[in-house]
């Protein structure tokens, strides 16, 4: 019913010539049987989203955004808009990253990542909204709370139709990027609750909307996260700037996609 999605979030890494030589192997190792059962996606930095669509041209792999700035043009020295990102031809861009949210400089609220939401679904992206704990928060207790919150924060005022106004995201913080992924039962548990929420909020859309897993997630874990019921696809860090580890995991979307 749900088509799983494997999408790399390339974060701040690789250059050009990297970009264009991963995206170059995907193609290689992604056919045309696979991409009908399983989608494929690329999120380089900025910089590299116009090289990326080019190189990815033809092959069934989409390519996305990191980030994008709500306003729609103006004096926002250093940003890009929803409608630049949409232009050079990505289809995707990820919001409200856990980085952006609780590591980089000026850190996002929940009213910035709703308006970024918007702002994305206005000019014809999907955004990859993404919602996770803190390992503090976990621990006391509050996980399902924290994402009750950043999802309804997030979508509030987004008309949701079909599955193409959005992709979630499930990214515990304790576990990206620190090679402890949550369990297959932490995560289809996440994930359940988010799509029940997400069915309040929305309606039966909830049903066709893609849940993806993040957090260290690799070729060796995917299978058994990727078969819960909930888990939709992943978005992947680490493991997407290796073409061997990247189509790893999508060989194991491959293996629970209908
Ligand atoms: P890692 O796969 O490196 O843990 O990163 C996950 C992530 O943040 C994807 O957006």
């Amino acid at each position: 019913m749900r088509k799983p999605l494997v999408a790399g979030n390339w974060k701040m890494n690789l250059d050009l010539a990297g970009a264009r030589k991963l995206i170059g192997e995907l193609r290689a190792g992604y056919s045309a049987e696979a991409a009908a059962k399983v989608e494929v996606a690329v999120c380089p930095p900025a910089v590299y989203v116009l090289p990326a669509v080019e190189a990815a041209r033809g092959s069934g792999i989409a390519v996305g955004a990191q980030d994008l700035y709500f306003e729609a043009s103006g004096a926002f020295t250093g940003e890009i808009s929803a409608a630049m990102v949409k232009d050079v031809g990505a289809t995707y861009v990820i919001i409200g990253h856990s980085e952006r949210r609780h590591t980089i400089g000026h850190l996002e609220d929940d009213r910035m990542i709703n308006l970024k939401v918007r702002a994305a679904r206005k000019a014809g992206l999907t955004p990859i909204l993404c919602v996770g704990e803190t390992l503090a928060e976990r621990q006391g207790g509050q996980t399902l709370d924290v994402l009750t919150f950043q999802l309804t924060a997030g979508i509030v005022g987004h008309a949701l139709g079909s599955e193409a106004d959005l992709v979630l995201a499930y990214e515990p913080v304790w576990a990206i990027g620190t090679g402890q992924n949550a369990t297959p039962q932490q995560a289809q548990e996440a994930h359940a609750h988010l799509r029940a929420e997400l069915r309040r909020l929305a309606g039966p859309v909830a049903d066709r909307v893609r849940i993806l897993y993040g957090g260290s997630m690799k070729p060796e874990n995917a299978a058994e996260i990727l078969e819960q019921p909930d888990v939709d696809g992943g978005l992947v860090g680490g493991a997407s700037l290796k073409a061997d580890s990247f189509l790893g995991i999508v060989r194991a979307a491959l293996a629970t996609a209908t």
